[in-house]
């Protein structure tokens, strides 16, 4: 420690930038916090002009890191219940943004990738959930079963890398249930054209050439080399977790069977070929025959026969952690009422108690959001709903439960509206909703931290920072 430093104590927190300085300083130096004699916190302030390597202050809030020390940036694990970075918890504030593989794969926008991270890190942002595969669309990744371009290749290579420098770690999904990309359909057709005869698209999951055509694909992803940092994918820290497809359903085969096995044979493929990285399977999270008294969380008696069974599914060896999605809005009525909120919280509060008693894993809800296109939507509803999921994390969180994070379904950088599905979230444009983002990132940023000198949950009563990180505030 410099010769700078005073020690301060916390006995509350008398403006919102000491406030937002505070945490920074919680997160960069933690090992500076320390408890007091009488059990209050304390912590060392240093000059927050020029006293901070790696990273540096600005009124904006946090700022890009010049560069990241090697040991910081470890592999993700799953311990317990919880996710782990080099024995520290590891609990998620992060996004989506589908789209950065294509539109690095053009030189004009290839900036956007940049971007996004960029905004992203500026609210303290830790995780991005991004699609790895294009299969056989414009600007395919995969032109054709084992075909590869690529110049595709290489705009992914500089997502990763890019990702790196904004320390954002990706959650890369491997192929899509639904048509967008390719995915399941275009491996169909594929399979048709090769002359197999096959009458559903959830062919996909059991036809033994269209499971080698996806495990071909697997294979070649993880072992690529990355072009720009010269490192294996399988071996890239940046990377948080395969997904093994968005969403995947299987609705000729209410039963779970179909779906189950595919999900043993794919686990297990990856984790062959790169036992270091989490795997997750990509499921909305619905209810089904194997948990008969689970089901009245589901939005609706429709979601138990889709193929998908939360619980079942996620007990597959190979699988670290559990996903869940939630949208209110295209599960329950595409008009905004007051069931979404209730439902939001119960069908959360659920996964997370299941995902402790059945699972001992982690849950990522990995998409929330609400879209600007609903029937009575207005920016106070969605900082509403993003308060909700939020709040309800955090009481997983204050007593070590299972509840591992959440990801935004969507981050945007400004110019990019086009492309927009309702869910697009572009900071500039959205300071309230950006404001209860940035302090929930500042929260969990808070119980990383803690957690890295010493965890035990509950014994910081009447803390001022404890009552920081559980206030009843909307904003
Ligand atoms: C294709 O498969 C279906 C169902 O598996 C079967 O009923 C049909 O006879 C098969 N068609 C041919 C040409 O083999
Ligand atoms: C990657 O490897 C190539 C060839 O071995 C080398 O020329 C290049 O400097 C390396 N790049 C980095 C970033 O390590
Ligand atoms: C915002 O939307 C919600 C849900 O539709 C509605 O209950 C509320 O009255 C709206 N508030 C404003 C200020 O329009
Ligand atoms: C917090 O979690 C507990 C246990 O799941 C639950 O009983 C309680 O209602 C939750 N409280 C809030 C405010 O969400």
């Amino acid at each position: 420690m410099g010769s700078s430093e005073k020690v301060l104590r916390i006995d509350g927190f008398s403006s919102p930038i000491f406030l937002i300085l505070a945490c920074f300083i919680l997160v960069e130096n933690s090992t500076a916090l320390g408890l007091g004699g009488d059990g209050s916190l304390e912590m060392v302030v240093t000059d927050p002009e020029n006293q901070f390597p790696g990273s540096s202050w600005t009124s904006q809030g946090f700022s890009i890191p010049d560069v990241v020390e090697a040991d910081e940036w470890r592999m993700v694990e799953k311990k317990g219940n919880q996710f782990m970075v080099n024995d520290k918890p590891f609990y998620v504030n992060g996004f989506n943004t589908y789209w950065l593989m294509v539109l690095a794969a053009d030189q004009s926008t290839r900036g956007k990738v940049t971007e996004v991270f960029q905004q992203a890190f500026s609210i303290g942002l830790t995780v991005c959930r991004t699609w790895a595969f294009n299969d056989g669309q414009w600007r395919a990744l995969q032109k054709s079963p084992s075909v590869y371009d690529e110049e595709v290749f290489q705009a992914l290579d500089f997502v990763v890398s890019e990702a790196k420098k904004y320390k954002i770690r990706l959650i890369l999904s491997l192929t899509n249930n639904w048509d967008a990309y390719g995915g399941k359909p275009q491996y169909v057709k594929w399979g048709k054209a090769a002359g197999l005869n096959l009458t559903s698209d959830d062919d996909f999951f059991s036809n033994p050439t269209l499971k080698s055509y996806y495990k071909a694909y697997v294979k070649t992803v993880l072992n690529r080399v990355n072009t720009i940092t010269n490192i294996t994918y399988k071996e890239d820290p940046t990377i948080f977790a395969w997904e093994l497809m968005n969403e995947p359903r299987c609705t000729s085969d209410p039963s779970g069977d179909v779906l189950q096995e595919w999900i043993e044979e794919m686990a297990v493929h990856v984790k062959g070929i790169d036992p270091k990285h989490l795997v997750e399977i990509g499921l909305e999270g619905f209810y089904g025959p194997s948990t008969p008294n689970r089901v009245q969380y589901n939005p609706n008696t429709y979601a138990q026969q889709v193929g998908t069974d939360f619980v079942r599914n996620h007990q597959v060896l190979g699988v670290d952690f559990a996903s869940v999605h939630i949208y209110a809005d295209s599960w329950i009525s595409q008009a905004i009422s007051d069931a979404h909120l209730p439902f939001i919280r119960s069908w959360m509060e659920a996964h997370i108690e299941d995902a402790e008693n059945y699972l001992n894993m982690p849950v990522l809800f990995s998409e929330f959001g609400v879209s600007t296109k609903d029937p009575g939507y207005n920016s106070t509803f969605r900082d509403a709903l993003f308060t909700t999921v939020y709040r309800t994390l955090l009481n997983s969180t204050r007593r070590g439960g299972s509840g591992g994070g959440s990801l935004l379904w969507q981050l945007f950088p400004d110019g990019t509206d086009y492309m927009d599905d309702g869910y697009a979230i572009v900071i500039a444009k959205s300071p309230s909703t950006s404001n209860i983002i940035s302090l929930h990132s500042t929260r969990l940023a808070i119980f990383n931290s803690i957690c890295s000198w010493s965890c035990r949950w509950g014994c910081k009563k009447k803390n001022p920072l404890w009552a920081f990180l559980f206030a009843d505030d909307d904003a």
